[in-house]
């Protein structure tokens, strides 16, 4: 569960970004966040994984209140989010494999769950074959399946995508979209930031539309316009 909580977001250069969200989005719902560019999108999903913290009101994940986490807590708090963008946001020096392994480094995990775990997720993307690829080796929808694994691979109970099918053909996108419904069949609250309105209106999700930092529409199995 993510709930937001008269929450606004006012940037140090005196610009309201968002102002007084409520929203709560249930565990295992598939949201989409739509709005024009500059409504506010990024800056809401930004505030979840604590890239940019509220000028006031609240989240909660979970029952856990965001609002006075100590910066410390944050790795924790990344643990239960997994986030995917637009530009992928790969090492680039680093193999498929590698990229995917470095999160469940950091935690200290064996080598053989490591391993176990990085295969289960490229599998599940359906790239166990391309383990030992350079990110240039790949191509942008083949990057994005490897950022989602990367993504999920800690198990997330929330996944967060920043525009995913931005660089992508309508093909292509639609692979993605229909990856992300399996995770999302799989206990993960799945919230996609979009422009993509062939895809919101071909899948018909929970839509929430924001404009000038605030919610303008909230519709379950909603179009991209009303
Ligand atoms: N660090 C910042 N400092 C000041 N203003 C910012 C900052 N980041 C974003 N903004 C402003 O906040 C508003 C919301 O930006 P945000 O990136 O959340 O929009 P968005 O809905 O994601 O847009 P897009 O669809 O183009 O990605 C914009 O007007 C933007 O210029
Ligand atoms: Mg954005």
């Amino acid at each position: 569960m993510i709930k937001f909580v008269k929450l606004s977001k006012v940037y140090s250069n005196h610009f309201t970004a968002l102002k007084d969200i409520n929203l709560t989005i249930s565990q295992n719902e598939f949201v989409y966040l739509v709005g024009q560019s500059g409504a506010g999108k990024s800056t809401l999903l930004s505030m979840v994984y604590r890239a940019c913290k509220p000028s006031s009101g609240d989240i909660f994940i979970e029952n856990y209140s965001l609002k006075n986490m100590p910066d410390s807590e944050i790795p924790f708090l990344r643990r239960n989010i997994g986030v995917i963008f637009q530009d992928y946001k790969l090492l680039p020096k680093r193999t498929v494999y590698e990229n995917i392994a470095f999160a469940l480094r950091v935690m200290h995990f064996s080598r053989s769950r490591i391993h176990r775990q990085v295969g289960q997720v490229l599998e599940l993307v359906g790239l166990e074959h391309k383990f030992n690829c350079m990110p240039w080796e790949l191509s942008g929808g083949e990057k994005q399946r490897i950022c989602i694994a990367r993504a999920i691979v800690n198990n997330p109970a929330i996944l967060l995508a920043d525009e995913p099918t931005g660089n992508l053909d309508p093909d292509t996108s639609w692979e993605i979209m229909m990856l992300l419904t399996k995770i999302n069949t799989r206990n993960t609250t799945v919230v996609v930031a979009t422009h993509n309105d062939k895809i919101v209106d071909a899948l018909p999700k929970r839509v929430v539309a924001i404009e000038k930092g605030a919610i303008v529409r909230d519709q379950q199995l909603g179009r991209y316009d009303t």
